[in-house]
């Protein structure tokens, strides 16, 4: 305990800093544990620099951050900032220009079964069988027919579609076709999961209750996840830690410990640690908008042919 200065008040260090800082014991502990767990992905001065008709555009610049066993990292940033670029190229699917991505200490130079990928569009194929989607990379893998079967049955039941096995893409929802993609992502044993925007064709409601069902998959298994979306909220109710980039270049911006003690459920978004997490978020992504005169009639303004008035 320190003193502020203030006659008989007592102020903490852990009370003096800025909201979404301040982290009850439980969960200071909690990342202290986290720091100890062996590192599974290095990302090591990053950049990737586009080439098209229009010029060169540098969409990620000398990005670093690493992830431990089984975190789950959230990344945010503006429209354009970079973020599929960058899990684009932690799985393989895109060369950066410069710097370095390490899975198990091992350089990333292209696809592998070690990462597995879900994205926001419906990627199951239409004319398989919810099983046969998922039986589809254990096939490629070589496991055997009978092996690949019982593991998609078992996954298909992890996620809770044991009982549409049989069913065609088609058939589900937006919702389940996500659980689907999520099996079909963890039968092949990854020692990552790369989850872009995957929940954000859902409905607000359906929404909700993938990030509940993803968070009960992940306490039942050794995956560590990086999950991307622009849901501030999503972010904050699924992550250990947020990776907030900026834009143009895109960079990183910060790295936040989310306060919001575990387990989680939907009635926390209303706490202290939570708003001023939000807040804090809402701060770099959105920073405040300096002009005050936003809903004024301008002269210079664009006025349609049949508007009458008499702004001079
Ligand atoms: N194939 C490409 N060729 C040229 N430029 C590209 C290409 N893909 C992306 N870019 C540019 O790179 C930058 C980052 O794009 P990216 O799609 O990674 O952003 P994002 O953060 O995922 O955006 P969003 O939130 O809208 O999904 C943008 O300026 C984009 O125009
Ligand atoms: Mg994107």
């Amino acid at each position: 305990m320190t003193t502020d200065g203030l006659e008989g008040i007592n102020v903490s260090t852990e009370q003096r800093k800025p909201g979404y800082l301040q982290q009850s014991d439980a969960v200071r502990e909690r990342f202290a544990k986290i720091r100890q767990r062996e590192v599974i992905l290095e990302v090591k001065q990053l950049g990737k620099t586009y080439h098209s008709t229009q010029g060169e555009v540098v969409a990620l610049r000398d990005v670093n951050f690493s992830i431990h066993r089984r975190e789950l990292v959230c990344v945010i940033g503006p429209s354009g900032c970079g973020k599929s670029t960058l899990i684009r190229m932690l799985a393989g699917l895109e060369p950066h220009t410069s710097g370095e991505v390490l899975l198990d200490g091992k350089p990333v130079d292209g696809p592998g079964s070690d990462r597995g990928m879900v994205f926001q569009g419906y990627t199951l194929f239409p004319w398989l069988t919810v099983k046969k989607n998922v039986m589809f990379g254990p096939e490629m893998n070589n496991r055997g027919k009978l092996e690949a079967e019982r593991d998609a049955l078992m996954w298909l039941d992890l996620v809770g579609l044991g009982k549409f096995a049989d069913a065609y893409p088609h058939q589900l929802s937006g919702g389940m076709k996500q659980r689907v993609a999520i099996a079909r992502a963890l039968v092949n044993q990854p020692r990552i999961l790369l989850m872009d925007e995957p929940f954000g064709a859902l409905d607000a409601q359906t929404r909700t209750k993938m990030q509940t069902h993803l968070l009960d998959i992940w306490k039942n298994v050794d995956i560590t996840i990086l999950f991307i979306t622009h849901d501030l909220d999503e972010a904050i109710f699924l992550a250990d830690r947020i990776l907030v980039l900026k834009a143009h270049p895109g960079e990183v911006q910060e790295f936040i410990e989310v306060p919001v003690p575990r387990p989680r459920y939907p009635g926390q978004s209303v706490s202290e640690e939570f708003l001023a997490t939000k807040a804090r978020l809402e701060e770099l992504i959105h920073p405040p908008v300096q002009t005050n005169d936003a809903d004024e009639v301008k002269p210079h303004m664009i006025r349609f042919t049949n508007v009458v008035d008499n702004v001079e």
